[in-house]
């Protein structure tokens, strides 16, 4: 699996692979994109926005699209938070760790970022689980409640954040564990 910057022609296996698949919605904040047609303009959308920030379509290792990877910035360039979605089929393998943490390096390492953000609905224990696996520090529930735009749906967001100290004691202790591991290994 890896990121790569997206293509017109990806629309059709966005669409098969993880647009099509209503279980993907459930927690999604974006609207639902319900044919082809929808799906070859989403997909003009990406191409425009990742000339000015950073839009990923999620391959494959054959190149085939599974999902898409955004990272959503402010008007001021900080980093507001992250769109990662996969198809149902390729959840649960530990694609959304991998992509996320990719998304935090670039934040971090190629965007300089001081402090990055994240959030995800108060229901959505599989985000949350994921958003603190990854490093990120909660720091507690939105007091207002918001409203999803396409269905009305009433939710509350928990709030993430992680500064870049937190993120490159986490980067020293994982390369530690490595080099501790390679040299067992030998
Ligand atoms: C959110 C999403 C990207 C996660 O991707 P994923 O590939 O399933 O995640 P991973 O396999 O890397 O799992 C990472 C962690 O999430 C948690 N997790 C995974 N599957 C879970 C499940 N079914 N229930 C609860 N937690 C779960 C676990 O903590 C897991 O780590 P662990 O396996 O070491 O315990 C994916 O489910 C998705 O695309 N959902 C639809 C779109 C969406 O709702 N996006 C988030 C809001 S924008």
């Amino acid at each position: 699996m890896s990121l790569r910057k997206a293509k017109i022609e990806d629309y059709k296996l966005l669409y098969k692979n993880f647009w099509s698949d209503e279980k993907g919605w459930k927690f999604m904040l974006w609207r639902p994109i319900k044919n082809l047609t929808s799906a070859k303009e989403k997909v003009k959308e990406i191409v425009e926005k990742q000339k000015t920030s950073p839009r990923f379509v999620v391959v494959q290792k054959n190149d085939e699209p599974i999902g898409i990877a955004s990272i959503i910035l402010r008007d001021d360039g900080s980093v507001k938070d992250f769109a990662v979605g996969i198809g149902s089929n390729f959840t649960g393998k530990g694609y959304g760790y991998e992509i996320s943490k990719a998304l935090i390096k670039y934040s971090f390492e190629i965007l300089n970022q001081d402090e990055i953000f994240g959030a995800c609905m108060t229901e959505d224990k599989h985000t949350h689980k994921l958003l603190k696996k990854l490093g990120y520090r909660e720091i507690g529930i939105s007091p207002k409640s918001y409203t999803r735009n396409w269905d009305g749906l009433a939710y509350q967001k928990i709030k993430f954040s992680m500064t870049r100290d937190e993120y490159l004691k986490r980067e020293r202790k994982e390369h530690r564990f490595l080099w501790l591991f390679k040299k067992k290994k030998v």
